[in-house]
């Protein structure tokens, strides 16, 4: 098939005869010259079809089912906290994406009083404007995205919306809980203050008792046997480069089969 368009050279004199303002003119020109690049107009058809035949495909909601356009069923607020996860988990991504600017994942520092990482945290806290802020954001951020995971998870459960056709999700959403606490835990360690250190002391014994493959997890996860500065490098890439891209993509996905088979009604 070929990318040129027939009509190719027909809008300039379409556009003239039209009388458009700037506005509009310099709007066509760039989407023209856009589509006849990257044929943004046949995407968005495509994706406009997609749209129409998913939503054909949804089932009725249990409101529309039984012809109950003004009840209100008292346990619907709790429908929303996967949304309220989502919104936690995007104020904990912004704030901690300007955390990053300030804080560094070290062990020593130059005075050798506590690690750097200690250190550029208490810069935040004492130094930087709004610092105190911004880590108190992101920590509140953090914990109010557990507590709305576990208790969306519940909501899931004692409304049986975990059943078919919706296994699949509750699988997945198995793993983000999973994530959400290793995102916590994680970002616990990055203080690197006496509970950092002892909480990290716990992991890497938690992950020797497991058998045969306790020694290699350690390693892998800890960098060692005992907490150090290789357990920190670690969780601060955990943290900040691997769990935001897996989680991120994992609650998309989580979402849009959501969006696909529709939202399970109490019956
Ligand atoms: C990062 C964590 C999570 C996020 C951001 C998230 C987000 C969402 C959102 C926005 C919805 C739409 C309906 C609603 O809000 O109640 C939803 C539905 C659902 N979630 Fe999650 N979720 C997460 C974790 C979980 C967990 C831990 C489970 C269970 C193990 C789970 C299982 C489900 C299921 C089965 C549905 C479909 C419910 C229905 O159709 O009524 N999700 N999730």
């Amino acid at each position: 098939m070929s990318l040129e368009r027939k009509d190719e050279h027909d809008h300039g004199e379409w556009m003239k005869e039209k009388d458009l303002t700037p506005v509009e003119t310099t709007f066509l020109t760039a989407l023209i010259w856009m589509d006849q690049r990257f044929r943004i107009v046949d995407y968005l058809e495509i994706l406009e079809t997609l749209y129409y035949r998913v939503n054909m495909q949804m089932p009725k909601s249990h409101t529309e089912q039984y012809n109950l356009d003004n009840k209100f069923w008292y346990w619907y607020p709790l429908y929303a906290l996967g949304s309220f996860s989502t919104i936690a988990y995007g104020v904990a991504a912004l704030s901690g994406a300007l955390l990053g600017f300030y804080y560094a994942p070290g062990t020593v520092s130059a005075s050798g009083d506590a690690s750097l990482a200690y250190n550029q945290l208490s810069f935040i806290m004492t130094e930087l404007n709004f610092g105190f802020m911004l880590r108190s954001i992101h920590r509140w951020a953090a914990q109010v995205m557990v507590a709305a995971v576990f208790l969306h998870m519940i909501r899931v459960y004692f409304t049986g919306a975990y059943k078919e056709p919706r296994e699949l999700n509750w699988l997945l959403g198995i793993i983000l809980i999973s994530l959400t606490m290793v995102f916590g835990y994680s970002g616990y360690l990055l203080t690197w203050d006496q509970l950092a250190f002892w909480a990290s002391q716990i992991g890497v014994e938690m992950s020797l008792s497991i058998p045969l493959i306790g020694e290699w997890v350690a390693q892998l996860v800890f960098g060692g046997f005992s907490p150090g500065a290789a357990t920190l490098q670690r969780m601060y890439i955990m943290h900040v480069f691997l769990l935001p891209f897996v989680v991120t993509t994992l609650v998309a996905v989580h979402i849009a089969i959501v969006w696909i088979q529709g939202i399970a009604e109490p019956h």
